[in-house]
């Protein structure tokens, strides 16, 4: 195998990985130097990956076990591991989760044990638009005024699920009463602690985030677009224009994601995810 090497996408997030094909098997010191990588830089993006399915999937179980997503419907037939974001209409069918996810979010936040990360492959993309924008919570943490700090270290927030759905996705099909059993609402910690590398992050999103906990819904959304408005700065981003073949990682610990608008309906945009199972966020206080 090459040399393996990272070069940085922007000031604060992503990292380019050159000399690793993940279609072929790796090293667990390639692997070590990977999930250090993503812990720091919260993307690593490898392009040019020709891969299956069954690659993606073997690939992204090295990182950790997969979830099925609650909506499998959107499932890839035969690989209950991939998740289909996709606008395209087969036999009258969308074929994947369309129309979402152009709010900032981290996948799967709403679970009591959110997702640790995302492997996105690229098949199909527009020439123009559909990127995904990248947020690095930990820099925008940093950078918050130190009042600010303090008070989100000792909040709860409220990841409701089922209340987001029901206000925001009224061209999907109603949640089954299973589905709305399996995704009750959650606390979690406003800031958590990345546990690779240690370093504080917001863990708040523009989507599911109903309350901080004991703050009504009412002031907790103002408090809530300060702090996003802050937080999704040019500086703490990385937009990625998207190549067919590329592989996109990114890490739901200490980072928000959203899709760019494309034309929809005369373009077509198809892409396999897989998601690593997380841990219960926690906050360790280092002051
Ligand atoms: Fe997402």
């Amino acid at each position: 195998m090459a040399e393996i090497g990272f070069s940085e996408l922007s000031a604060n997030v992503g990292s380019e990985v050159d000399g690793v094909d993940l279609g072929e098997a790796m090293s667990d010191s390639t692997l070590g130097r990977l999930v250090a990588e993503l812990a720091d830089r919260c993307v690593l993006l490898f392009r040019g990956q020709d891969i299956t399915p069954a690659q993606l999937i073997d690939f992204s179980r090295r990182l950790g076990p997969l979830e099925e997503h609650v909506l499998s419907n959107f499932c890839l037939p035969g690989h209950p591991e991939i998740f289909v974001v996709s606008n395209i209409i087969e036999n009258g069918k969308h074929v994947g989760a369309f129309g979402g996810s152009k709010q900032y979010h981290s996948d799967l936040a709403y679970h009591d044990k959110p997702s640790m990360g995302s492997v996105f492959h690229c098949l199909e993309c527009p020439e123009e638009g559909g990127e995904t924008s990248i947020v690095s919570m930990s820099a925008a943490y940093d950078a918050l005024p130190q009042e600010r700090r303090e008070w989100l270290c000792k909040q709860r927030a409220v990841f409701d699920y089922v209340w987001y759905y029901e206000q925001a996705h009224h061209d999907r099909p109603k949640l089954t009463e299973e589905q709305k059993r399996r995704v009750p609402p959650v606390g979690h910690p406003a800031v958590r602690t990345h546990p690779v590398n240690g370093r504080p992050s917001l863990f708040l999103s523009e989507v599911w985030v109903r309350q901080f906990e004991g703050t009504s819904d009412e002031e907790s959304q103002e408090i809530l677009a300060e702090i996003l408005e802050f937080a999704t700065k040019p500086e703490f981003t990385y937009v990625h224009a998207w190549t067919p073949g590329d592989v996109l990682i990114w890490d739901n610990r200490n980072s928000i994601h959203k899709a760019c608008p494309f034309d929809e309906q005369n373009t077509r945009r198809r892409m396999h995810r897989t998601t690593i199972k997380g841990t219960a966020p926690y906050f360790e206080s280092t002051a």
